[in-house]
């Protein structure tokens, strides 16, 4: 593998996010009920981190991921999963949300990707007259989607985003053609169980898609409606 020079902003912020006192103030942060109007909150705010990684990875059909999340979904956890990847040509991610588990994102791109090659975040919404949907499938059509931003990977910039129902996002195809490899590293904050969204002070549940295929935990479909469906 190709070696990867960090900047110096780079630096930091690994530092950071191996210093205690930050990541705890950075815990503190996420857990902070904000309750602002027009502004998505999770609902069972988690008081412990779970410094080791959980996110349950394991092939299941719908009925056994049911049975392993359970139905109470409050007291939750928290925990960092954080990796580091590089895409190929051809790479491309097709607009979505993510896991149901999933509170916030972040991604540090490590190199500088001319934007002619493409492999640009982009981030979507729903299109609505409202300000609000009331259901949220996890893979919508492109036509239900508008963009909001795009961002072209820089060496050093950071992306930190909540991972609500109505984040939407996905990769413009990359083209690898005269210029680095695109290297990355993602990170996410996650419960250990599915989190319940608020928005204005209604509640927005998960629900899991019936599937008989097995397949990854962060896999499965999974909509966001705001009754309760029962499973
Ligand atoms: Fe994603």
């Amino acid at each position: 593998m190709a070696e990867v020079v960090l900047t110096k902003a780079q630096k930091i912020l690994i530092i950071i996010l191996n210093n205690q006192k930050s990541l705890k103030n950075f815990l503190n942060f996420l857990i902070v009920n904000r309750s602002i109007n027009g502004s998505w909150d999770n609902s069972n705010l988690p008081k412990i981190f779970n410094p080791k990684k959980f996110t349950i990875k394991k092939k299941l059909n719908s009925n056994e991921l049911q049975k392993l999340l359970g139905n109470n979904y409050s007291n939750p956890k928290v925990n960092l999963d954080i990796d580091f990847s590089v895409s190929k040509g051809g790479y491309r991610l097709r607009p979505h949300r993510d896991d149901i588990t999933r509170l916030y994102n972040f991604l540090i791109y490590l190199t500088d990707i001319p934007k002619k090659n493409g492999g640009s975040l982009t981030i979507y919404r729903k299109k609505t007259k409202k300000n609000i949907r009331k259901s949220f499938r996890r893979f919508p059509k492109i036509s239900e989607l508008e963009v909001v931003k795009e961002f072209t990977p820089k060496q050093g910039t950071v992306v930190f985003f909540q991972s609500t129902p109505n984040s939407y996002h996905g990769v413009k195809r990359f083209i690898e053609k005269n210029c680095p490899k695109r290297f990355f590293i993602y990170g996410s904050y996650a419960l250990n169980k599915p989190v319940i969204w608020k928005f204005n002070d209604i509640p927005y549940y998960p629900h899991i898609i019936k599937t008989k295929k097995k397949m990854l935990t962060s896999f499965h479909d999974a909509n966001y409606v705001t009754v309760p469906v029962a499973n």
